[in-house]
């Protein structure tokens, strides 16, 4: 069953709806993000085991920092103590974790967490797990640019070596391109999520809260994405449409 689906390479999660998760139990936002946390873990897993190569995933943009400061503060706390938790999670199961996004202003304490799970997981070649914490796809491209203008700068480079596969290797991480978005809660925007890594992705927007998009849920994704015809400026694969 597994090897007749067709598997995106690289899947992007934007883990929507914590909030309206946690509110409509009459909780606390805060218990939302930390059901989604628990939820990341076991998708994870069956994610890497349907043979998905990357797996980039939304945890903060760089716009949510606007949110009170006791919800921002909650999800760094959440986000060091999930790493550091789950090392041997990530370590057990072989899973390079990568992280895309600005340093600048976390805390010493986030960023060194961060660094060691890393360091250690640099060499695995299972799933890679993209981490987009503090995360704006538009800064991305503005560092990346700044980036590239300096090598030109100190004569590393020629402007005719820049072309997209260079300016991919010089993104926060040089990912190959997103084949398949899921943004769940049912929001149908990208709100600054990988826009140079998908501009050629399939899009899919469940209505489901991110707490409860569980590993059947992937499964039905995953069906979607099998019956959409994906052309690249071609002509259609089924001649009869
Ligand atoms: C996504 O859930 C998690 C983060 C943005 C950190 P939200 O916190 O945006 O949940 P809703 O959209 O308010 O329900
Ligand atoms: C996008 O969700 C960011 C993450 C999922 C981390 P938001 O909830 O912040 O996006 P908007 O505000 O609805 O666009
Ligand atoms: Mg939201």
């Amino acid at each position: 069953m597994n090897e007749e689906l067709k598997i995106p390479n690289h899947v992007g999660i934007i883990m929507d709806g914590n909030g309206r998760w946690a509110t409509k139990r009459g909780l606390m936002r805060t218990a939302g993000h930390k059901a989604g946390a628990d939820n990341l873990k076991k998708l994870c897993i069956h994610i890497a085991d349907k043979g998905v190569k990357y797996l980039s995933v939304f945890a903060f943009s760089t716009e949510n920092f606007k949110r009170e400061k006791a919800e921002v503060d909650f999800l760094m706390n959440l986000f060091f103590s999930v790493i550091n938790k789950e090392f041997d999670f990530f370590m057990d199961n072989k899973i390079r974790v990568v992280f895309s996004g600005r340093r600048e202003p976390l805390s010493d304490k986030v960023l060194k967490t961060m660094d060691k799970i890393m360091e250690n997981t640099k060499d695995f070649d299972g799933l890679t797990f993209n981490i987009c914490l503090n995360y704006g796809s538009v800064y991305e491209i503005v560092d990346t640019t700044k980036k590239i203008c300096e090598m030109y700068k100190a004569g590393e480079i020629e402007l005719d070596d820049i072309d997209p596969e260079f300016i991919q290797h010089n993104l926060y991480q040089d990912l190959p391109p997103l084949d398949f978005v899921i943004r769940t809660s049912g929001e149908l925007r990208l709100s600054n999520f990988m826009l140079y890594q998908a501009s050629y992705a399939e899009y899919y927007f469940p209505e489901v809260l991110f707490p409860d998009f569980n590993e059947d849920e992937f499964d039905k994704a995953l069906l979607v994405y099998n019956h959409r015809d994906r052309r690249f400026g071609g002509i259609h694969e089924n001649k009869n449409n």
